[in-house]
């Protein structure tokens, strides 16, 4: 048993399927090489004290018999309710402090939330000795992000657990990793998009044109199983060319926007081999799959487009405890 822990977890980005795998499709995510960190240390005061000081939360308290109840501030609930959950299954005595730090910013779209929770969820399980598999850590988190969102599909989740490039189907009813390198390039539009109120947005259209919108699902579906294929065979190309495809369905779904849709413009132009949005769409980053020698050509496009290029490895691995640990 440790007194305290360190642990981080991997932003993700979402490469095919997302909106359609809320609704039962397959996606493809990868997770990206910046982290969020968490250090955990155990207390005696049946005490909650969390410190996350990139969403301005600085020593906020709870009792451990109080997790969940009354107001909860939107910046301290994932971790809260992650471990009130970690504590419905296994009680502790004492209580805890928590202190986060993110290598990024809340505003990329890279999944922040379920990175937080993962990784507190991970770290209780280290610092109670409890032995939680992947797949356990996965369920726990995703129950507590959906207690709180109400929708979503769990695929930021299954990213921070498991980490590489996976092709998945909500709720983790598919979890498959896909060992390959992909040759990306990644742009921020500068606008902060919010998944839930696009995902309740587009919930409501569909009540009026359901044929319509399921019928866009599944061809993002098919879509999704053709680039598995074409990313196990390195065809880079064809890769390209199905994210121009799926890009036109998440257009037609209404989730685009100018921005996004002027730099992926660019990035064609300039030489990639194909060009999306990625997430929930209408800000946050866009993907290309670039040719080797064409990288600093696209990287510049984005860029003279008025998007931030980030420079992030892809693949990486998923959460894990850090040492040497650091002291809070
Ligand atoms: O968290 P975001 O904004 O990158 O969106 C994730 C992908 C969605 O399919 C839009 C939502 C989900 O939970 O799958």
């Amino acid at each position: 048993m440790r007194d305290s822990v360190t642990v981080s977890a991997p932003g993700k980005l979402v490469l095919f399927g997302e909106h359609a795998v809320v609704y039962g499709q397959p996606c493809i995510v990868t997770a990206v090489g910046q982290r969020m960190q968490m250090t955990m240390r155990k207390t005696d005061d049946k005490t909650l004290v969390i410190d996350a000081p990139d969403v301005n939360l600085r020593g906020y308290s709870k009792p451990i018999a109080e997790l969940g109840k009354g107001n909860v501030p939107k910046s301290a609930q994932f971790i809260e309710h992650a471990v009130r959950a970690f504590c419905e299954t296994h009680p502790i005595q004492g209580g805890l402090t928590i202190a986060t730090s993110s290598e990024f910013s809340a505003k990329l779209g890279f999944g922040s939330s379920s990175a937080v929770v993962v990784c507190a969820i991970k770290a209780m399980a280290l610092c109670m000795d409890v032995k939680l598999t992947d797949r356990a850590v996965f369920d726990l988190s995703f129950t507590t992000v959906m207690d709180i969102q109400k929708k979503g599909s769990g695929v930021d989740i299954a990213a921070a657990v498991y980490g590489g490039t996976l092709l998945f189907k909500r709720a983790g009813e598919l979890i498959e990793p896909l060992a390959v390198e992909i040759p990306i390039v990644v742009g921020y539009t500068g606008v902060k998009s919010d998944t839930v109120t696009i995902l309740n947005d587009i919930a409501q259209r569909a009540t009026r044109d359901r044929k319509r919108i399921e019928s866009l699902y599944s061809a993002m579906g098919e879509l999704t199983m053709q680039a598995k294929s074409a990313i196990e065979r390195g065809d880079w190309k064809a890769v390209g060319e199905l994210m121009n495809r799926n890009q036109q369905l998440l257009s037609d779904l209404g989730v685009s926007s100018e921005k996004l849709d002027a730099l992926i413009a660019a990035a064609r132009a300039a030489g990639a081999f194909g060009a999306k949005l990625s997430g929930a769409g209408r800000g946050d980053c866009m993907v290309a799959i670039v040719p080797d020698e064409k990288r600093p050509a696209v990287i510049d496009a984005i860029r003279r487009a008025g998007g931030e290029s980030i420079d992030v490895p892809v693949g990486v691995e998923g959460v894990r405890a850090e040492a040497p640990e650091r002291d809070i």
